[in-house]
């Protein structure tokens, strides 16, 4: 499904594979999950890194093409500053740690958000890492890390406003397709499944505008528990779904038929 489909929802209906082509993820409960066993929440966290990587091979071996993960959101820089470096700190480590297998693995990684405020060396080692597995082609691993979905938007207003200063576009001939195409994730096509674990119901500043039409899934389940028999629960609760993308269920059965 290419990021082209915006205009014509009848393509937009995934054909053949009852799977999610691009799955997006929040990570959610790994604080609860160390205070209930009176551990330091950064144990949530280590935690947490196991069931990633639990979770890249699950849709490695299932043919999922795009993983997109959560890590670090933009208003996470809130947290007490003891949390926020130790996150920063995980990150980096298990990069580091990871890479070989992943690049092993043919998977391609790379990272969304502004990156620069984890510091020169933590940027280094994410773009020696984007380099070296840039031309895989198994899945594409992204993490999302000082993001917000407000700020990408931003940054996509704000790229097209300096075109349309330089006239190379009318500001009045600006379309979601330009302003997608501007977005962090404008070579990848939206969420299929968004999942939540952790309990709550919302979307805390992730994927905002890819969302749109995005399936949800919230799970009660803290995300150091998130293991793989909880991915399939998702992902049959996915593939028992209708997308209908504005059309009539009627319209959806036709398409399926053609
Ligand atoms: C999610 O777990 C990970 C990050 C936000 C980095 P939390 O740390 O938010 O865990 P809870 O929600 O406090 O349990
Ligand atoms: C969302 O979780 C961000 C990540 C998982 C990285 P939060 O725990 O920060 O979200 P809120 O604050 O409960 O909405
Ligand atoms: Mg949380």
């Amino acid at each position: 499904m290419s990021k082209s489909s915006i205009a014509n929802p009848i393509r937009q209906v995934p054909r053949g594979s009852s799977l999610p082509q691009h799955v997006a993820v929040i990570m959610d409960g790994n604080g609860r999950w160390a205070t209930q066993r009176r551990l330091p929440r950064i144990a949530g966290h280590s935690k947490g890194v196991k069931r990633v990587r639990e979770l890249v091979s699950a849709c490695g071996d299932k043919g999922i093409k795009y993983l997109t993960l959560f890590a670090f959101s933009s208003e996470n820089w809130r947290r007490p500053k003891l949390e926020v470096k130790s996150l920063i700190e995980l990150f980096v480590s298990a990069l580091d740690e990871e890479l070989k297998k992943l690049h092993e693995n043919n998977i391609k990684f790379r990272v969304i958000g502004h990156i620069d405020r984890f510091g020169k060396d933590a940027v280094r080692r994410i773009k020696n890492a984007e380099a070296l597995t840039r031309d895989n082609e198994r899945l594409v691993l992204t993490i999302a890390a000082n993001y917000g979905g407000r700020w990408d938007i931003a940054q996509a207003c704000a790229e097209l406003a300096r075109r349309a200063q330089e006239g190379k576009i009318e500001a009045d001939a600006i379309t979601p397709e330009m302003i997608e195409a501007s977005l962090s994730m404008h070579d990848a096509p939206d969420p299929d499944l968004f999942i939540r674990t952790g309990g709550e119901q919302r979307v805390s500043n992730f994927l905002l505008w890819q969302l749109a039409y995005t399936e949800l899934y919230f799970a009660p389940i803290l995300w150091p528990d998130f293991d793989r028999s909880q991915f399939d629960l998702a992902l049959d609760s996915y593939t028992a779904r209708q997308r209908r993308f504005g059309l009539t269920g009627e319209q959806i059965e036709a398409t399926r038929q053609a």
